[in-house]
């Protein structure tokens, strides 16, 4: 479904994506862990198109991201942004239901809030946030908002940057089911990024570690514990000391 060949990002002199190569199958479950700042947030925006490569090639169900309908292209996806990245003026139902209120799968109004309230309830959200502005919540329950809002058109690809960070254990359990859901029943296929590892194997089935711009290692979830790969067993097991350093 998702296919990344060898792509390269830099931001000024400073190189991101060194050389980039993924798989992602049509309805699999992909989580990419990996350092603070080593690239795993530009991946996603790459796929999206949000920010273009300097080489290599992207390709969606076999069509480069680049070219064709970006419209139509772009209303496959859902995607959870890391800091939620609600609109500040809109309600929370106005925010889940933004695709739903616009575009080519407009609803009438009272339809799309009784979707947007379905899907908060999926959340662990209560149908009185509704009618709440983002800046009344609490940073977890703008996370939540932010994931109503990536399912709420039932896409057929779904991107998580960090599902569960700033939540409680329980509300993270039943996100990281509710991810796991998502893929079975609606047949989506996801990639999550996250740094944490009850999550990493509540929802994925492959793993992809990204360090210094390149796929360090990747494989299934099962193949992840004992791999042998210093920077997985490093990472997995929070070792301050191994081969990818604290500073960066
Ligand atoms: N639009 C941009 N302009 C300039 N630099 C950028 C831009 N976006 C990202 N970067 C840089 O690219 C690097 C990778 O950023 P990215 O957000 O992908 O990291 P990340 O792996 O998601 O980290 P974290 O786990 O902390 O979210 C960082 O050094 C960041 O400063
Ligand atoms: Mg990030």
């Amino acid at each position: 479904m998702i296919e990344l060949q060898d792509v390269h990002k830099a931001f000024g002199d400073k190189r991101v994506l060194c050389g980039v190569t993924l798989t992602v199958p049509k309805g699999e479950s992909m989580v990419i862990i990996g350092g603070s700042g080593t690239g795993k947030s530009v991946t996603l925006k790459c796929i999206l198109g949000l920010v273009t490569p300097d080489a290599g090639t992207i390709t969606v169900g076999g069509q480069p991201v680049t070219k064709g309908d970006r419209d139509a292209f772009l209303a496959r996806f859902g995607m959870l942004f890391q800091g939620a990245a609600l609109f500040d003026s809109l309600t929370v139902w106005q925010n889940v239901a933004f695709r739903l209120l616009r575009g080519a799968q407009k609803r009438a109004r009272a339809e799309a809030r009784e979707i947007a309230i379905e899907k908060l309830r999926r959340v662990g959200l209560k149908a009185e946030t509704a009618d709440l502005y983002p800046a009344e919540l609490s940073g977890g329950m703008q996370k939540r908002v932010g994931l109503a809002r990536a399912i709420a058109a039932d896409p057929e690809i779904i991107f998580f940057d960090e599902p569960t960070t700033g939540l409680d254990p329980i509300m993270a359990g039943v996100i990281n089911d509710l991810i796991r859901e998502i893929v079975v029943e609606m047949g989506a296929t996801a990639i999550t990024i996250t740094h944490d590892m009850t999550s990493v194997r509540a929802i994925a089935d492959d793993v992809a570690m990204l360090h210094d711009g390149v796929i360090q290692w990747t494989g299934t979830v099962a193949e992840m514990d004992g791999c042998g790969d210093p920077y997985v067993e490093q990472f997995i097991n929070g070792r301050a000391d191994g081969p990818i350093e604290a500073v960066r």
